[in-house]
């Protein structure tokens, strides 16, 4: 049963490989050429196949360091902590001169990366901060806290809540409580939000809004399925509307628009706005089609453009360009931090932001 369910997720894990590998600038594997290796080895550790995002960062990762003469090793692992403290060691042992880092539990690395340091080798955090540990030189994000806010700020304006409209009937998801941008984009998402559910314009009829329950480990889509599931049948039976779901990704999105069909629910008569991070392929279609209202834009192509340079200017012993020293404490020391921009996105502008952009083609949204 365990091998089919291997095989399925190997299996899945290639058709998204394909799909994205098809979708224009959204990948940038096809563009690249290797240069003449320069004699230096990065290793790139990701989280997982399961989400487009990451397939799309690893793949940019690794064209843009070859193009540059490294030699990339990339490693996925699925979700599997104790895989990538291996991936990371073996890294490690067969010479890496730098690792780059997007954890699946950013305070599981510690004694992988004390490793890492015991080796001169410099460790780079890639999307996800790494926790409690001092090997860590540099971060390279999106600014965490800004995504949550975008998201917050969209459902204001949306729900006309600046004019005092309402109340309106909303839920709350986060992200995974072991991944400190779930908090960063919680506390965002809060901090425009929560004076509304103050002054009674928003009303949680599930009354769930703390971090802790409303979280959702590994950011899975089955979780968050699961809960949707549970509220509408706990807090929605008696005809009650319900006109908003905060989603803070989109494979989290995905697992409510399908507890909310399951609950016989359809898109243009009581569906609720929906929102979602990540900007994936399925998500933008459903944005088009209507199953979900907005995404956040957060281009992978410039955040690996990012870590690259950072990468190149550790291993030349120089300074990366960096433009936060404040924000990112993990708990050993504020790490020195570079944060894109993120841009929201609804039907409005997926021309301009995503197709524009070369990150879709048109014919992949079916536009
Ligand atoms: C990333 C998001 C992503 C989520 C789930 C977070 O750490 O910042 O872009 O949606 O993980 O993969």
């Amino acid at each position: 049963m365990k091998s089919i369910k291997k095989i399925l997720a190997l299996l899945t894990a290639c058709l998204m490989m394909i799909a994205v590998a098809g979708c224009g600038g959204g990948n940038a594997a096809d563009s690249g050429t290797k240069a003449p290796s320069n004699g230096k080895r990065v290793g790139v550790a990701m989280p997982t196949q399961s989400s487009q995002r990451w397939i799309q960062d690893g793949a940019n990762m690794k064209q843009k360091l070859e193009a540059l003469g490294y030699e990339v090793d990339l490693q996925y692992a699925e979700d599997d902590v104790q895989a990538q403290v291996s991936q990371i060691e073996n890294m490690i042992t067969n010479g890496a001169n730098c690792l780059v880092v997007a954890s699946i539990d950013s305070s599981a690395l510690v004694n992988a990366l004390a490793q890492a340091k015991a080796h001169n080798v410099p460790v780079i955090a890639y999307d996800r901060l790494l926790m409690d540990t001092d090997s860590v030189s540099y971060y390279a994000t999106f600014d965490n806290k800004a995504v949550g806010t975008l998201i917050g700020k969209y459902v204001e304006e949306k729900l006309g809540l600046k004019e005092g409209k309402g109340p309106y009937n909303v839920e709350f998801f986060a992200g995974s409580p072991d991944d400190n941008n779930a908090h960063f984009l919680n506390d965002g998402v809060f901090e425009v939000l929560k004076p509304y559910i103050d002054k009674g314009q928003l009303v949680v009829p599930s009354g769930q809004t703390d971090f802790d329950t409303i979280c959702t480990l590994r950011w899975s889509q089955e979780t968050a399925q699961k809960r949707m599931e549970d509220v509408i049948s706990g807090y929605y039976t008696d005809g009650k509307k319900l006109d908003a779901v905060i989603s803070p990704f989109d494979g989290i999105s995905y697992g409510i628009a399908a507890a909310l069909e399951g609950a016989g629910y359809k898109v243009g008569t009581n569906w609720p706005l929906i929102t979602g991070q990540d900007a994936e392929l399925m998500a933008t279609k459903n944005i088009l089609s209507g199953k979900q209202t907005m995404t956040v834009f957060k281009d992978t192509r410039i955040l690996a453009d990012k870590c690259v340079t950072m990468v190149q200017a550790v291993l030349e012993g120089k300074q990366p360009e960096i433009n936060d020293t404040k924000s990112y404490d993990n708990h050993k020391l504020v790490v020195p931090s570079y944060l894109c921009t993120p841009v929201a996105v609804d039907k409005a502008n997926v021309k301009s932001a995503l197709i524009d952009t070369d990150y879709y083609k048109a014919s992949d949204v079916g536009l």
